[in-house]
């Protein structure tokens, strides 16, 4: 399975923060913010990861993980010369796709959870179909938004309805099968000029193939579309790990869980950023894997 981040878009809810840097990269507490969504890849095991991002502000993601290899991944790079919506992905990451899955994650969302290690290893089990991921807000007028049924089984879609027939919020967090490329390939523009994901995940739907995990209330998801979100997410992350003494999105921890790097690659990593609690939270753990 491959793994799509997308990283483009003006920011302009951010501005001026994200004026002269892409959204992605503005810090949340200790670590950019694109370091979250690559975990819930790693997290689901993928390791081949494709960056798609604005013209302007490529180059700093080349600067930020290379081809990958600090972190055990194969790192590719294309550019989204507008953005011209999320279901683009599959357009400009077709090749990148090749016959494989994927999972499409966007560059601003942040998931935590105790179960979503195991969440996402059964989500990677099915053989076929989408899954998305759907958690309960209170303004799911500002999300995708899915019905479900009795049973969980979900019955219905919409993008940003005026009146949400569910607090469902779909959140960005998608996996396909290789369908999916042509799929993205066939759907036409919406009204606000977006080739929309739900467009995508309603032809899921329509096949009886979608499928929906709902993240209840032991999860965390956060986006960071304004300057009061982007702080809470930092505040968060910043809490959880001083109280528990643990990495969020600690990305070299979680490709040496994965197996993607070795021991002595974790503690390098770690020596190399020594002077903060990130590297030396690296350093304890290769020390108790030693
Ligand atoms: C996009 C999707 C929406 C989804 C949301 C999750 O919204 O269109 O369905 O719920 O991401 O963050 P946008 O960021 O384009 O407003």
């Amino acid at each position: 399975m491959k793994g799509i981040v997308l990283a483009g878009g003006t920011g302009s809810r951010l501005h001026p923060a994200t004026l002269a840097v892409n959204k992605q990269l503005v810090p949340v507490y200790d670590k950019p913010m694109i370091y979250y969504p690559v975990s819930v890849l790693m997290q689901a095991g993928i390791d081949e990861i494709l960056i798609i991002s604005t013209p302007d502000d490529l180059y700093n993601y080349v600067s930020l993980f290379g081809n990958g290899s600090g972190f055990g991944l194969t790192m590719s790079y294309a550019v989204q010369p507008y953005p011209e919506g999320l279901a683009q992905a599959f357009i400009i990451g077709r090749d990148f796709v090749g016959e494989d899955s994927v999972a499409l994650v966007l560059g601003d969302n942040i998931f935590f959870g105790a179960g979503l290690h195991d969440m996402l290893a059964r989500t990677r089990s099915r053989p076929s179909g989408a899954t998305i991921f759907a958690y309960a807000v209170d303004d799911p007028e500002r999300y995708g938004v899915v019905t479900l049924d009795a049973t969980g089984r979900p019955v219905h879609l919409a993008e940003k309805p005026a009146l949400p027939q569910s607090r469902w919020a779909v959140t960005g967090l998608y996996f396909y099968d290789n369908r999916v490329l042509d799929i993205a390939a066939g759907i036409k523009p919406s009204a606000r000029g977006e080739l929309e994901i739900t467009d995508i995940n309603e032809a899921y739907l329509r096949a009886g193939d979608l499928h929906v995990e709902c993240m209840s209330r032991g999860y965390t998801w956060l986006d960071m579309g304004t300057h009061d979100s982007l702080l809470e997410a930092g505040e968060f992350v910043r809490t959880i790990q001083k109280r528990q003494g643990q990495l969020v999105a600690g990305l070299e921890e979680i490709a040496f869980q994965q197996g993607f790097i070795s021991l002595a690659e974790l503690s390098e990593r770690g020596a190399a950023l020594g002077k903060t609690d990130y590297g030396r939270k690296l350093l304890a753990i290769a020390a108790e894997q030693a």
